[in-house]
């Protein structure tokens, strides 16, 4: 099975990354739209692996306190228009940990470098070839958990579901 692990969003960052896309919309951008229940942010992509249990069981040793990320602007990783987030070092953190985590687990990871986004857009098609990124108000949201996922293929498109969940520490340990 094909797993990734994601923070998926609070209303209020799904409602920003749809505003974006309506923005694309009005300017007759036509490509594939990730569907609102698809957006998410992507830890760490697993890609083909059996055992989601060994998974969870190896995020174990990860430990995390709930944070906050800032979603402010918008770009493009070529054919990919994603949105994106203010720096943060607890995010960069976590990812770390997880990254350490599935490489002492021996569970195989894709290890190109970790850059917070979500996918709004694949393959847009702009009518002649302009477009004007917004440059929206800054929404956040606070993290208090990030997702195992599975992602299958539907017929309308990918169907991304929830195997598992790792959640912050809320009461810092003495
Ligand atoms: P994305 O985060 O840029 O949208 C499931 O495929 C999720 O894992 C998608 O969100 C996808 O891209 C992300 N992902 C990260 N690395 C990937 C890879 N090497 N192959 C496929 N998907 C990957």
């Amino acid at each position: 099975m094909r797993l990734f692990l994601a923070i998926p969003l609070s209303r209020e960052m799904k409602r920003q990354a749809e505003d974006i896309q309506e923005d694309f919309c009005r300017q007759r951008v036509r490509g594939n739209y990730s569907p609102e229940e698809n957006l998410h942010i992507t830890l760490a992509f697993i890609g083909e692996y059996d055992d989601p249990d060994r998974v969870l069981e190896c995020l174990e040793s990860v430990s995390f306190q709930p944070f906050a990320i800032t979603a402010d602007r918008v770009g493009s990783f070529g054919s990919l228009w994603w949105m994106g987030f203010q720096p943060s070092a607890e995010l960069e953190r976590l990812v770390k940990q997880i990254r350490r985590a599935l490489a002492e687990g021996e569970i195989p990871f894709d290890r190109k470098r970790f850059q917070a986004h979500v996918t709004l857009l694949r393959r847009p098609e702009c009518p002649d070839g302009q477009v004007a990124f917004p440059e929206p108000e800054p929404v956040t949201m606070t993290v208090r958990h990030f997702s195992l996922m599975q992602s299958t293929r539907g017929k309308n498109g990918m169907i991304y579901t929830e195997l598992g969940f790792v959640r912050a520490r809320e009461n810092p340990q003495i």
